[in-house]
């Protein structure tokens, strides 16, 4: 998979593929990662990418251009077609299910803005898929993007050792996590549940799987109400 990163800010994206398993998956050639600074592309002295919104009000926009240039000199590098993603609060919310579609495809380009948001015909003319990782307000969609490409990332076949494979059992079904322990068995009078030391495998299973059942119900009673109605459509 190649991913392009379209960025005023790419220095903020080191620490994050540069680290643990997107930098690994790099390192065995399951992904590429690729910038593009979308400043490169202003075309005026001051390097302008973004201006004030026509009707008033706070902030800027960051302009058609520099974004429309940025996109199509990218995607020009490369004979596979990318799947564009802008990230914005007003996208459809992120979930598991987008990053098995996103990880199945072979070139992204992830657009992320910075300023009060984006010309409208961004999205008109590019025609994005867009995303927003929750109901919050980020300073830019860097840190969304990076979100994204871990979230994607990760799911690439190879890309888990054998150590951290059971880490995606979250929400593969549409249920929360078990509660784990590790050593000690007991710390600041704390102890493990019992079930987990009897060696009973088939216990311990079902154990956990009522642990995800009532957590969910609990904690995340919209998940609860979408698992509920999937187990009924599958009877
Ligand atoms: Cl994708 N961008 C920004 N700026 N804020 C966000 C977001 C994205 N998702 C949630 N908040």
């Amino acid at each position: 998979m190649r991913i392009d990163i379209l960025t005023l800010f790419p220095e903020m994206f080191a620490a994050v593929l540069g680290t643990s398993i997107p930098k690994r998956a790099a390192e065995k050639g399951l992904v590429e990662y690729r910038f593009t600074n979308i400043r490169d592309f202003a075309t005026d002295a001051h390097k302008s990418v973004d201006d004030k919104p026509f009707g008033g009000g706070p902030g800027m926009v960051m302009m058609c251009q520099t974004v429309f240039d940025a996109v199509e000199s990218t995607e020009k590098q490369d004979p596979r077609e990318a799947t564009r993603i802008l990230l914005t609060p007003q996208g459809k919310p992120f979930n598991q299910a987008m990053a098995e579609d996103f990880a199945s495809r072979d070139r992204l380009l992830l657009i992320a803005g910075h300023y009060e948001g984006f010309d409208e015909r961004i999205s008109q003319g590019l025609k994005p898929i867009e995303v927003s990782i929750g109901d919050y307000v980020l300073s830019g969609g860097e840190l969304a993007a990076m979100v994204v490409i871990d979230a994607v990332v990760r799911l690439l076949p190879g890309a888990l050792g054998a150590e951290d494979g059971a880490a995606d059992e979250t929400f593969a079904d549409g249920l929360i996590e078990y509660p784990q322990y590790t050593r000690p068995r007991e710390f600041r009078g704390m102890g493990v549940p019992d079930i987990l030391l009897s060696g009973n495998h088939a216990a311990i299973a079902k154990w956990r799987q009522e642990q995800r059942e009532s957590r969910t119900k609990d904690r995340r009673p919209d998940l609860w109400e979408t698992y509920l109605k999937k187990r009924q459509d599958q009877a």
